[in-house]
């Protein structure tokens, strides 16, 4: 039902059209003369006003024009009176919807307001279609209907990714240990879900464990698993990561920062398929796929970094390195739309396109931290955006990541002036995710990255929203 404006100088005329319309179920508003009528404009959008022609002070016409000029998506239907068919052909020139002369029946009335509600919903249910076909049809008619099935989130078009892509499709299937490599952000762990969405293990865990993000003894016993009593603390006994793989894939994030004990442990896993847990005597036998990733490159982790060659060899069987997003540029128009696809809801965004002078911004930085850094900076202009079109003005302040803020340029002052405020607040929440991301959620330690308080760090990280 409709929200109905009703500008009328005669009462009757008015309070009958007015009972007429909320008879038939719509909300009304009405007002005697044209200034009356454009207050209430202003604090209540309506679908359609209706007004008659003539009125002292502000008539139909100026209402008209009014009412083009400051909401173009409400309907104007004008009543004249008898003999007045030129003003009328004016108003329409104006950009009237509709008129109707006096005399009129209620009937007709009723109908020519009907009409107009329906081909105005007709209209915007036309345009919300056409706005996400726009967002749809630039990647996902594009993608075949199993790209999704078969590769998860991963989007990319470029011939790397492409490769990357066919890649992924052949090592899946097999049982071979693989090993990714990839600047931070590349999508290392997306590539390795897809490998066990797409293998014959699918319907087994996944299991994730962040080498990176655990102690040497503690990765021990996460790995592992610990018998009651092998160690202070070990009241009971524990599973480890790998018997929770067990029939499923074990992924080795952040492998490189394995401590030389737990490698050897590791290397006797991978060649035996069977293990102890720490403090343990029995040996247990381990059905696990393994994936490995590590942001250093082949070479780095070979080369003084207190990696063991054998492990690497164990572990460097299928290699995969995924290009950074500066070496794949053409890619950044899909990963846009996918992330305003992706975050829009969550977001409450009202963006559904993107221009083409905001994608040609995006696609001149070098995006040291990759697709993630896209992701974030789409997010932050998703948030920021006020239209349902995503321009280069919406974009918010990027290239300042915490590791270049030292020697990077200073943020410059154009000849429009800027506001301090946001781009503080844009450089402030993009640390803020980065330390968060760095300390791999712990939130201690980002405040400590920071140079904060933990207190001001949830203080700060409840204003901007930000989970970890
Ligand atoms: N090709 C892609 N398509 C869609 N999203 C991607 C792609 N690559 C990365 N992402 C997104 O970017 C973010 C980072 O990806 P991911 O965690 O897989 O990176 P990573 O290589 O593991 O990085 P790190 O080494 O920092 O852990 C995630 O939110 C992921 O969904
Ligand atoms: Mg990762």
């Amino acid at each position: 039902m409709a929200q109905i404006l009703i500008i009328d100088d005669h009462d009757s005329m008015r309070e009958g059209l007015d009972l007429l319309l909320r008879r038939r179920g719509h909300t009304t508003h009405v007002a005697e003369n044209g200034a009356r009528g454009m207050a209430v404009l202003e604090e209540t959008g309506m679908d359609l006003v209706i007004t008659d022609l003539k009125m002292s002070e502000m008539d139909g016409l100026e209402v008209l024009e009014a009412v083009r000029g400051r909401y173009p998506e409400t309907e104007v239907l004008l009543i004249t009176a008898y003999g007045t068919i030129e003003t009328a052909v004016r108003a329409m020139k104006l950009g009237a919807t509709d008129f109707l002369t006096k005399p009129f029946s209620s009937e007709e009335f009723a109908v020519k307001v009907e009409r107009l509600i329906k081909a105005k919903e007709e209209r915007e249910r036309l345009r919300r279609e056409n706005r996400s076909l726009r967002v749809e049809n630039t990647y996902l008619k594009e993608r075949d209907e199993g790209h999704e099935a078969k590769y998860g989130e991963i989007v990319g078009e470029s011939a790397p990714m492409q490769r990357v892509f066919r890649w992924i499709e052949r090592v899946a299937r097999s049982e071979s240990t693989v090993m990714v490599y990839g600047e931070s952000g590349t999508g290392k762990e997306l590539v390795a879900r897809a490998i066990h969405a797409g293998s014959g293990r699918k319907s087994g865990p996944f299991v994730r464990v962040n080498c990176g993000a655990l102690s040497d003894s503690l990765l021990d016993s996460e790995l592992f698993g610990h018998e009651k009593g092998a160690f202070t603390g070990a009241e009971r006994r524990r599973r480890g990561r790998f018997e929770l793989a067990n029939g499923g894939t074990l992924f080795l994030d952040e492998v490189a920062t394995v401590a030389p004990q737990t490698q050897v442990r590791l290397l006797r896993v991978l060649q035996e398929r069977e293990l102890e847990r720490v403090g343990g005597e029995d040996t247990i036998p381990v059905d696990v796929r393994i994936i490995a990733a590590t942001n250093l490159t082949p070479e780095e982790l070979l080369d003084g970094n207190g990696f063991r060659q054998d492990l690497f060899y164990r572990l460097h069987v299928v290699p995969l390195t995924l290009p950074p997003l500066r070496m794949r540029k053409e890619d950044v128009p899909v990963l846009v739309h996918h992330f305003i696809d992706k975050l829009r809801e969550r977001t409450c965004s009202p963006v559904r396109s993107v221009t083409q002078a905001a994608l040609e911004r995006l696609a001149e930085y070098e995006w040291p931290g990759n697709v993630r850094e896209l992701e974030n900076v789409v997010e932050q202009a998703l948030v920021l955006a006020d239209g349902p079109e995503l321009d280069a003005d919406d974009l918010p302040p990027f290239g300042m990541r915490g590791d270049t803020l030292a020697t990077g340029p200073d943020p410059m002052l154009d000849s429009e002036g800027t506001d301090l405020n946001r781009v503080v607040e844009g450089m402030e929440e993009r640390l803020l995710r980065q330390a968060l991301s760095r300390a791999q959620g712990v939130k201690a330690e980002a405040a400590r990255l920071l140079g904060l308080k933990p207190s001001a760090l949830y203080y700060k990280l409840e204003k901007y929203g930000i989970e970890s």
